[in-house]
């Protein structure tokens, strides 16, 4: 392994784009962040303008470039990482999108899902892209697109428009239009790419009925991803690692091997299990997914996808306003000897695993006269660890019983969440020295492509332990708490 090669970490998440320049050893040398607004045209909509994304993008990259310049140091690879899912529709002439990026947590397409579905069209979906009908997946939002956006259709008949996920967008402002490619971790969750084949479906293209011309082509998740343009940072530097965000956060936690086990607290939460290299079909509404494909060989995963987490903390802060930081929480919560039997669902966007109700919405119970800013602020940080346990429900349903939870995002670094995590799940909870493994994993994964790690065993040694939380709560209040989420769940399911 070469110790003086540097990595430059693009991350563009759902609520900021960062920046990190990374050594070899995963040291984050220069960070930097900004975040971007997000756009609600309608209930359950949710927009970003891609604009605004490239420019962030640029800005947090520049800066960062900046600062390690001024170190002495020059970036050998760039990898990208990114919010899954999201979708760009772009003309291929002058690289514009004809509409707003429509987000992951969007759900304007939720009666074309129930539609597919009712034609009976989900068991064909499943067996090769491993997801369920939800409005959750690139494929409705593209046709939503394709459909709505005056004379949309007709252009992307003519090839003359592009789709990307994120990355994809991005590569392609980065190599100045040059390339148009993704990675097989993002193409696995757009819900038109066969899994098992590892390439695009025309049938499922048929189902949404979207043109081949506009996909992007599908690379290894090390792989030669194109030059930047000199035009972007000055000189061309190769971009060698893409992976969506989640499958990123699993790399940069190093779990390479079957039965390792992730979870990120974000914008959402995902709980990723690397199941090797095959795909195993969950009988309890998990989704099947590609982790990561290096030098030829595919390690799948299953995933349970959350949609509210470190957004719902964001609510408190921007929405309620009742806390000025996330930071607060963690006081907030331990000031209360327990949650006084207040719950909230934080379905504000529909439930994803293990219900998919794209209808739920959110949903506090349990308020009395003397409920405050801290029984709520409790309740939404509980909420998270129970959403994580019903993940954990469904995978011991399907035979699958981890022994132990590494953890990531920033919500970890509140140790009062981390605690109540391990008592919720009665689980070890691991907590790295690296928070940042989601931008890791993507500069893993460039740094492998560039010849700076020999193979993943070399990856693996630069994992270390910050904490490890284990369980202390008394079984029975344990299973007070989950009977009152349970209930919880089932009153906002049936609203
Ligand atoms: O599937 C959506 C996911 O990739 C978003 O991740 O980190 O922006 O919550 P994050």
């Amino acid at each position: 392994m070469s110790d003086k090669k540097f990595i430059l970490s693009i991350d563009q998440g759902t609520t900021s784009s960062r920046a990190i320049v990374f050594d070899s050893k995963g040291t984050s040398l220069a960070v930097s962040q900004e975040e971007f607004p997000q756009i609600f045209p309608n209930d359950g909509w949710v927009e970003h303008d891609p604009e605004t994304i490239w420019s962030s993008t640029l800005n947090v990259c520049t800066r960062a470039l900046k600062d390690a310049k001024k170190q002495g140091i020059r970036v050998a690879t760039i990898g990208i990482t990114n919010q899954r899912e999201t979708t760009v529709v772009w003309d291929k002439s002058t690289g514009k999108p004809i509409y707003n990026a429509i987000v992951w947590q969007d759900r304007r397409t939720a009666d074309f899902c129930a539609q597919l579905k009712s034609d009976g069209l989900e068991k064909q979906v499943t067996a090769k892209t491993g997801l369920l009908l939800d409005p959750y997946f690139s494929a409705t939002k593209i046709s939503w697109i394709l459909d709505n956006v005056e004379g949309a259709r007709v252009k992307a008949e003519r090839g003359e428009l592009a789709f990307g996920t994120i990355d994809s967008f991005l590569l392609w402002r980065l190599t100045g239009g040059k390339e148009h490619a993704t990675d097989v971790t993002n193409a696995s969750r757009t819900m038109i790419f066969d899994i098992h084949k590892l390439s695009w479906d025309e049938e499922l293209l048929k189902i949404f009925n979207i043109p081949a011309s506009m996909l992007p082509q599908v690379k290894e998740c090390a792989a030669e991803f194109g030059l930047t343009d000199p035009s972007v940072f000055g000189s061309s530097i190769p971009v060698q690692g893409i992976a969506g965000d989640q499958q990123a956060a699993s790399f940069g936690q190093t779990c390479f091997e079957p039965g390792d086990i992730k979870s990120t607290y974000g914008t959402g939460c995902f709980v990723l299990l690397n199941t090797g290299e095959k795909p195993l079909t969950s009988k309890n509404r998990l989704l099947t997914t590609i982790g990561y494909r290096v030098n030829g060989k595919t390690a799948y995963a299953i995933e349970g996808a959350i949609f509210m987490s470190g957004a719902a903390v964001q609510w408190l802060r921007d929405g309620l306003k009742i806390i000025q930081s996330a930071s607060e929480t963690e006081a907030l919560a331990k000031s209360i000897p327990d949650n006084k039997g207040v719950y909230l669902v934080p379905a504000f966007t529909g439930l994803g695993a293990p219900y998919w109700n794209p209808h739920a919405r959110g949903a506090i119970y349990g308020l009395t006269r003397d409920s405050g800013p801290a029984e709520i602020t409790r309740a939404t940080l509980e909420a998270v660890c129970y959403q994580t346990r019903d993940l954990f429900q469904a995978m011991t349903d399907d035979g699958m019983t981890p022994n132990a939870l590494r953890v990531d995002g920033g919500m970890v670094a509140n140790n009062w969440v981390m605690q109540f995590l391990s008592d919720t799940l009665n689980l070890e909870v691991n907590r790295p020295a690296v928070a940042e493994t989601t931008a890791l994993g993507a500069a893993y994964l460039a740094g492998l492509q560039h010849g700076i790690y020999a193979s993943l065993d070399d990856i693996k040694k630069n994992w270390s332990l910050d904490h490890c939380f284990e369980p202390q709560m008394p079984a029975e209040t344990r299973d007070k708490n989950l009977q009152g989420w349970d209930q919880a769940i089932k009153r906002t399911c049936l609203q």
